[in-house]
């Protein structure tokens, strides 16, 4: 039931369930305290009064049960009927009345009935009874035993009303609960706050995703909250940021493969249109034949190339086999390039020493990325030297595979690998696509290993590093 709960609805409904309880639980407790002090207070004026009266009271009313005369009673009952707004029984110890508040309900008693109140001052204590009064009403009554000379000789009976008293509590709990009201009120306002501090960013990211999926790329999260939720929201931007450079880098690079494509198949077919001329020489014919070759090997080259870089995109590249006898294998390659170094006239060096560790790449791999820098430093060096030095080194191999070439600029090291990228100087002077180097990154970025290039300028040469882990040895025992 929970789930189908929005997490603003949730936080509202903890708040306030756990205020309102808290807020309750309080008002309860408080106004029950209040109302006990009040009746309480109630009581005690009546008690207290009843006292100083049964004092004033205990002389008369022994010569009043001395058969004195009700003179001095009379006049002291005159004068408690002004000065307190109480109703008054006087009572002998038999309970018989002697005298009450005119209008009070005892006009027709002789004698009143043992009532809680008057029990407890039969046993010397002040007796405090509340009930139903002559008229109905609830009343306070208060009984005080009246004293002369240590021994009981009557009783004064107080009453009032407890209407006012009824009153007092009921404003008073009014205005608790009227205190309470505000604080609700800012209780919800916080919560409302909070939840949609909470709730507003989270549809924020909900809209921008579905931005995104639409395809707009460039959408993002404007949010310089520190809490989890701005983490949140950075690094929603920060996906974003590496999905649309993904997907621009993709985009280029179909873009780019297409283009590569068009501008042989166009010398194609203008070579082909050319050579539907049957009156073509054949000197000429053989020229276009020759060229049309060297184009389709070059499209060759490139599809074969882009192949290489889909499958190692998808994942489908990589293999688990192992380059067993390094050194010999790294012997073959250097080989086949010696030879193609003579052939275009430069010098070949090379350094491979003996009993190499196995390699945890796939032998065709390794000649893949070999066959890639070697020719390019043959490609770039029109003369001079090439050289290939192989250097183990603690849990790696390390290659150079350098030249007294063309070189590059220095600032370009990084870009070299880039798909598609050539420097200008190469673009106008050699062949090629552009894709070498970045296929030569992306292969030994799938074992672990990595490769940098460096040249102290144009002109100057270059030099490739490779470094590739090792298989972690066999300890034999
Ligand atoms: N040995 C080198 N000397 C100078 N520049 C090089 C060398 N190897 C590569 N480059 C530069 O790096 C670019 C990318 O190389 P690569 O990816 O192999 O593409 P391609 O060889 O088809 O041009 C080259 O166009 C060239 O500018
Ligand atoms: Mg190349």
């Amino acid at each position: 039931m929970f789930k189908r709960w929005t997490i603003r609805q949730r936080i509202l409904i903890t708040f306030l369930a756990i205020v309102l309880t808290g807020g309750v639980l309080q008002l309860i407790i408080a106004g029950r305290q209040l109302q006990l002090a009040t009746l309480e207070f109630y009581q005690h004026h009546l008690e207290t009064d009843g006292l100083m009266l049964a004092s004033t009271l205990s002389e008369s009313l022994e010569h009043y049960l001395d058969g004195e005369g009700t003179e001095s009673l009379q006049r002291l009952l005159g004068n408690l009927q002004q000065d307190t707004n109480h109703n008054y029984l006087i009572i002998d110890h038999n309970y018989r009345v002697v005298g009450y508040t005119a209008g009070s309900g005892y006009e027709s008693i002789d004698r009143v009935p043992p009532t809680p109140e008057l029990a407890a001052a039969a046993g010397g204590q002040i007796g405090a009874d509340i009930r139903a009064g002559y008229d109905g009403e609830e009343y306070l009554f208060v009984a005080v035993p009246v004293m002369y000379e240590r021994e009981t000789r009557g009783y004064l009976v107080l009453s009032r009303p407890m209407q006012p008293a009824y009153t007092e509590i009921y404003q008073q709990w009014l205005e608790l609960g009227s205190t309470t009201l505000p604080v609700i009120i800012l209780v919800i306002i916080a919560g409302l706050w909070l939840s949609s501090t909470i709730s507003r960013p989270v549809q924020q990211l909900r809209n921008s995703a579905l931005k995104m999926a639409k395809g707009e790329l460039d959408t993002r999260i404007e949010s310089d909250a520190q809490d989890e939720v701005g983490q949140l929201a950075r690094t929603f931007n920060y996906m974003a940021e590496q999905i649309e450079h993904l997907l621009k880098t993709q985009r280029s690079f179909v873009s780019n493969a297409a283009h590569e494509l068009r501008t042989p198949l166009m010398t194609l077919k203008l070579r082909v249109e050319a050579l539907q001329d049957e009156t073509l020489p054949a000197a000429e014919r053989a020229a276009y034949l020759a060229e049309l070759r060297e184009e389709i090997d070059h499209m060759a080259g490139l599809v074969s190339s882009l192949l290489v870089l889909a499958r190692i995109d998808e994942g489908r590249h990589r293999q688990n086999s192992t380059v067993t006898d390094t050194t010999s294998a790294l012997h073959d390659i250097a080989r086949h390039w010696r030879i193609e170094a003579r052939d275009a006239g430069l010098d070949f060096e090379a350094e491979i020493p003996a009993d190499l560790p196995e390699l945890p790449l796939a032998p065709n791999d390794l000649r893949l990325v070999l066959d890639n820098l070697l020719g390019n430093a043959i490609k770039y060096t029109p003369q001079g030297k090439i050289y290939f030095i192989v250097e183990q080194k603690p849990g790696e191999l390390l290659m150079q595979v350098g030249d007294s070439g063309v070189g590059f600029h220095p600032t370009q090291a990084e870009q070299l690998f880039t798909r598609f990228y050539r420097a200008d100087e190469a673009r106008v002077q050699f062949e090629g696509n552009g894709l070498g180097l970045s296929i030569v990154q992306s292969i030994l970025d799938q074992y672990g290993g990595s490769v940098n290039a460096q040249s102290a300028g144009l002109g100057q040469g270059a030099i490739f590093t490779l470094r590739i882990p090792v298989v972690a040895e066999m300890v034999t025992p």
